[in-house]
């Protein structure tokens, strides 16, 4: 018998994004799955439930009928990436209950307890480890991908000129100037989305790999005289850096802001605040009427100014800070989360159709995070003042 995986509606205020969408369906159902899905689950996502029934899924007849069958539950954002409105759910999640989502362990690392308190198995998408045989389940890729195209929608739609060249009988129109901090996967589609538009792009990393990837887009690749010397990680990531590189990173940052009309902000180090790079100063400093779209406003943000979920107004410059983007463009959000996250299954799921997590594994080693009533990764374990698992 296969597993029975269940999809309810997200209970995050305002979230519009679905788990599993009717076209990565069968990706479980080849292996003997069953879903088992609430009503209407998909519809804000532009997912119907005709179309989840037209690939084999059954509608619940109630979310609670979901919880109390499923083996499995594929959900967005599980309880710790939904602290608003997750405590009704915990309540419904079963013993030997494995849950599959995004759970903010390392910032929201109670919500992990919790889940390990109910005999939950839980699996953060966020933890996917970055390397190739997981790109097709990593998460955080695909909504870096639909924000950093977003932030250049909103940048676009609020700035007081067009972003192309236009020459017209009316006159020749200059085309608006982007700068894009942070090519990350996020950066690297707004840089590729402000040129679609026909903005001027330059790109800006503290990781001078990413040169190459930047000019291959058509941007122009700022270089700031500050030795970032050692600045990638081996997974790839840009490391944090002491404040007196942050300080001179400013300085040199503030003569190039002044030269843009947009700013797309989307520096970021893992599992730390997002460093400053745009003091108040800095951001007065540009022509009034520009626009910082601050994508790491969830992180605390790029710009100083930045308060998450609201637009601040400085001397005629205009600072958006939106989080969860995402959410935002559901079909695609749902689509690219949906496959990652079917994928992500299938690849846990043994021969005979049932849960097989080997905890040799990098994959499973790395996402697990509560498993048989403990909270087993060890950096949530540290975060929750639990001993490390060498030590128990
Ligand atoms: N499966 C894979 O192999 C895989 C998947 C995704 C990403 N990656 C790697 O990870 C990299 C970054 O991924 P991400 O987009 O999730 O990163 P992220 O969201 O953590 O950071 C966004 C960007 O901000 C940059 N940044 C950090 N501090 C900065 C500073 N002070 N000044 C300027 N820029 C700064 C980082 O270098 C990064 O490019 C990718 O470019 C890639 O190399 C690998």
């Amino acid at each position: 018998m296969g597993l029975t995986v269940g999809v309810v509606s997200e209970s995050a205020p305002g979230e519009r994004r679905v788990a599993l969408v009717p076209g990565a369906v069968s990706v479980l159902t080849k292996t003997g799955a069953q879903i088992l899905m609430e009503a209407g689950a998909g519809a804000r996502a532009g997912f119907s439930d005709s179309e989840y029934v037209e690939k084999g899924v059954r509608i619940a007849a109630s979310r609670q009928e979901v919880f109390a069958a499923a083996d499995v539950m594929l959900q967005v954002r599980g309880p710790g990436a939904n602290p608003e409105a997750a405590a009704a759910d915990l309540a419904l999640y079963r013993r030997g209950q494995t849950v599959i989502g995004f759970g903010e362990p390392l910032t929201a690392a109670d919500a992990a307890r919790e889940l390990a308190a109910r005999g939950v198995t839980f699996l953060a998408m966020e933890l996917m480890p970055r390397i190739t045989r997981a790109q097709s389940m990593d998460a955080l890729s695909s909504m870096a991908t639909i924000a950093g195209y977003k932030a250049v929608l909103i940048a676009a739609d609020h700035l007081q000129r067009m972003f192309p060249m236009l020459m017209t009988a009316a006159g020749t129109l200059a085309p608006a100037r982007v700068l894009v901090i942070g090519a990350g996967v996020a950066g690297l589609q707004a840089i590729a989305t402000a040129r679609r538009l026909g903005a001027v792009v330059s790109g800006y990393d503290i990781r001078s790999a990413v040169k190459e990837q930047i000019e291959s887009l058509g941007a122009r690749f700022v270089v700031l005289d500050v030795e970032a010397g050692g600045a990638e990680d081996k997974g790839g990531y840009a490391k944090a850096m002491g404040e007196d590189f942050y300080r001179r990173q400013r300085e040199a940052l503030g003569a190039v802001l002044a030269e843009n009309q947009v700013v797309i902000a989307t520096a970021a180090v893992p599992g730390k605040k997002a460093p400053i790079l745009i003091t108040r100063e800095m951001a007065a400093r540009m022509a009034p009427g520009s626009v910082i779209v601050d994508i790491a406003a969830e992180r605390g943000g790029n710009c100083e100014s930045t308060r998450p979920g609201e637009v601040v107004e400085a001397g005629g410059v205009r600072i958006f800070g939106p989080v969860n983007l995402a959410s935002t463009i559901p079909y695609h959000a749902s689509q690219m989360y949906a496959k990652n996250i079917s994928t992500f299954l299938k690849y846990l799921i043994g021969k005979d159709g049932a849960l097989a997590l080997n905890r040799e594994d990098e994959i499973v080693r790395e996402t697990l995070v509560t498993d048989a009533g403990e909270v087993v990764h060890p950096r949530v374990r540290e975060l929750v003042g639990l001993p490390s698992p060498q030590e128990v």
